[in-house]
């Protein structure tokens, strides 16, 4: 397969180019400024390339990018968190913040995907979101973190959305929760491992067409609620 990860140079996206490099998969690995782990791999069948998810991008970009012209699978991993706990309570919750994490955390998915959509759809491919469960309405319990839930949340509907548009064109659109994992996001503190995080959603990728489109589901392949 042809596999384009969005956001691959540390944490989570890492741990998928890891995952699929060792299924011998072809991966085109995105970064920002810096390679951070990517540096470390050097394999013919990976490719890095500059992607910021907030930025436009022409179809002539994505030739000079050298991105492939079918792509199977697309991994919109890149995400912020936005301001600490704290910071995203209802009496410290900005509107700058609320803007920066709404346009990273949804809009730039949404972006890559409209950018990258014609070569998806050439595959007859697959597009996974990463949101989290804090973007679920059904399962907030306990309120504030503004800026990342509602973000979070716009992404399940955005995803929505990209799986019925697209269904007739043959692709699959999933969004998935990738469990509480211990990375820079969440100072390491986590639940579980990358690697199993990844082993996970790999699986629900893999039974993608036993969801409906555009599902929210978890790395355990429980469905979440809206
Ligand atoms: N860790 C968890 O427990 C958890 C739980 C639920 C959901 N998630 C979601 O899972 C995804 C990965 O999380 P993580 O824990 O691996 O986070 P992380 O360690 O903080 O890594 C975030 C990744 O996103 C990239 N990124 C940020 N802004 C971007 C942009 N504008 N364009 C392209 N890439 C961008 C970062 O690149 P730079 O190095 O350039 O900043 C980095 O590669 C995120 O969407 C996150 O919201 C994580």
């Amino acid at each position: 397969m042809n596999i384009v990860i969005i956001g691959a140079n540390r944490g989570i996206g890492l741990g998928f180019v890891h995952y699929y490099l060792a299924q011998g998969h072809a991966l085109w690995a995105s970064h920002r400024q810096s390679v951070a782990g990517l540096a470390d791999i050097d394999l013919p069948q990976l490719q890095r390339f500059y992607w910021d998810s907030c930025e436009q991008h022409t179809e002539s970009d994505l030739t000079a990018l050298g991105l492939p012209e079918k792509i199977d699978l697309l991994i919109n991993n890149g995400g912020i968190y936005g301001p600490d706990s704290s910071g995203q309570d209802i009496d410290q919750i900005t509107s700058e913040a609320m803007q920066e994490v709404f346009m990273v955390d949804a809009v730039g998915p949404l972006m890559t995907s409209q950018a990258l959509r014609s070569r998806v759809i050439r595959a007859r491919g697959r597009i996974a979101n990463l949101s989290s469960k804090m973007g679920s309405s059904g399962d907030n319990s306990s309120g504030g973190n503004y800026a990342y839930r509602a973000a979070k949340a716009a992404l399940v509907i955005i995803g929505k959305s990209l799986a019925i548009d697209l269904s007739s064109q043959g692709v699959r659109v999933i969004t998935l929760h990738p469990g509480w994992v211990r990375t820079d996001m969440t100072h390491q503190s986590g639940l579980i491992d990358i690697e199993e995080s990844v082993r996970g959603m790999a699986q629900v990728i893999d039974q993608i067409s036993n969801y409906p489109p555009g599902a929210f589901v978890a790395f355990d392949g429980q469905k979440i609620p809206y």
